[in-house]
């Protein structure tokens, strides 16, 4: 194989990039972002690898969730708060009726570029570049907001080293403390079977808690109770931006991507021999590659063998996304694979991405139904096949929004146009992803019978 190198990506075939109208300009831009300090310490990045090992071994599970992009409009500390809260509750459901430890990463703090089916859109005639998320050009249709402009990578680096900040001081500042579970609840969460679920969860930590007291065993004292780990990812897209924060670690000489701790490989660009594949293979942090049902077994073996050669615990993650009707069939083969290799992987559900439709009243959604039993039959094929099903990775905010229809507190196709406000997919309410959270805590529960 080839010598690595942060940029020998460019040698390679490289879809999904911008052009950019002024290489000059691009020039600038980069070599300022090449001595902006990193987002993250090598260090952090493999604490989690270890963290994930866990997982690889059945013995954690992984929750990854957050936006389908970030944007520049929605930046505020309330969104933030609302996700990480969601994302917390959401844990501490798996965690005490699933009965397993969890590994919080966040698709945020830099998930702002998108890949798009087509270069260019129509509208009345006139033929623009696709958005391709606001770390690249702006969702208006106007010629202006639609040339990428490399400035906007300063701009998605300050918002995410800010959301990074945040995310740092609630993990380790006492919102994440478990005494405070009843408030992890967000405003507006509908009274209903689930909330009613979450408050009489709550309610048995707080007893637990009580009894841990009484033994001595407080916040004070452990660490565990009052902070929690909370790790940040996205999809390492944008390959110009990703080299700029590709830095040698200086306790280990070893090359990470200091953009994030986590970082994944979309599936539209996991070709064996471009560039997305070649950048992410020298790169050390632990890494995720999806898994839609165009993957054959054969090149996930071969994908896995450049992305992981000393079959690594932790190190690689895939996240199967494969559609509700198609993982029954599409997952047992690429299980199979991977366990005939002796291949050590993480096993990720992303419920998502392969249960898109439009509404009839004309909104790209996803029926909460779908997303429920893309996830049932995913543990259940791990059963069945003896392998862990050992993730999730969703589109989901702490937002009241109305983006997915469906879900015990019904969201109607008529509400759609209520509360929709994402950039790009549709995302779970923080209803819809503590439903879901229940039904995974059962699996785990059955799973580990
Ligand atoms: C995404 O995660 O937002 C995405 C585009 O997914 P995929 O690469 O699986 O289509
Ligand atoms: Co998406």
């Amino acid at each position: 194989m080839s010598i690595w190198t942060p940029s020998s990506w460019k040698d390679k075939p490289v879809l999904q990039q911008p052009t950019y109208p002024n290489q000059g300009e691009l020039d600038r831009v980069l070599s300022e972002l090449k001595n902006y300090p990193p987002l993250v310490f090598a260090g952090e990045a493999r604490s989690l690898k270890e963290q994930l090992a866990n997982v690889a071994e059945g013995k954690a599970f992984l929750l990854q969730g957050g936006d389908c992009a970030e944007s520049f409009s929605e930046f505020h500390a309330v969104n933030i708060r609302d996700t990480f809260k969601a994302l917390l509750q959401m844990s501490v459901v798996m965690t005490y009726a699933g009965g397993l430890p969890v590994v919080k990463v966040g698709r945020l703090g830099g998930q702002f570029a998108k890949p798009r089916s087509s270069d260019t859109e129509t509208i009345a005639g006139v033929t623009l570049d696709s958005y391709r998320g606001d770390i690249i050009n702006g969702a208006e249709f106007t010629k202006e907001s639609r040339t990428p402009d490399p400035q906007r990578m300063i701009r998605a680096y300050n918002q995410s080293a800010a959301t990074m900040n945040l995310l740092r001081a609630f993990a380790t500042g006492g919102l994440a403390d478990l005494h405070q579970v009843h408030k992890w609840t967000l405003d507006f969460a509908h009274k209903g079977e689930i909330s009613q679920k979450f408050e009489d969860l709550a309610e048995d930590i707080g007893k637990s808690l009580k009894f841990m007291e009484a033994c001595g065993i407080n916040s004070k004292t452990y660490r565990t109770l009052r902070e929690t780990d909370f790790f940040t990812s996205h999809e390492a897209l944008l390959l110009p931006y990703e080299e700029a924060f590709t830095r040698k670690d200086s306790l280990t000489g070893e090359w990470y991507d200091t953009s994030a701790h986590m970082l994944w490989i979309g599936d539209r660009t996991r070709g064996i021999n471009d560039a997305h594949v070649e950048y992410m293979r020298g790169i050390k942090n632990p890494i995720g590659v999806k898994a839609g049902p165009t993957m054959d077994p054969d090149d996930l073996v071969r994908l896995a063998n450049v992305l992981n050669p000393e079959n690594e615990a932790g190190r690689l993650n895939i996240i199967v996304r494969m559609g509700a009707d198609k993982v029954a069939e599409g997952m047992p083969k690429l299980i199979r694979a991977v366990e005939r290799e002796g291949l050590k992987v993480v096993w990720s559900c992303d419920p998502m991405h392969g249960n898109t439709i439009k509404s009839s009243n004309n909104f790209k959604t996803r029926p909460v139904d779908a997303v429920l039993k893309e996830m049932t039959q995913f543990f259940q094929v791990h059963k069945s096949e003896g392998t862990f099903g050992g993730g999730v990775h969703l589109e989901m905010t702490g937002k009241n929004v109305t983006e997915c229809i469906g879900g015990s507190f019904v969201v109607t196709e008529e509400d759609l146009s209520s509360r929709y406000h994402t950039h790009c997919d549709p995302r779970l309410n923080a209803d819809q992803a503590l439903e879901l959270a229940f039904l995974i805590a059962d699996s785990l529960k059955e799973a580990q019978k």
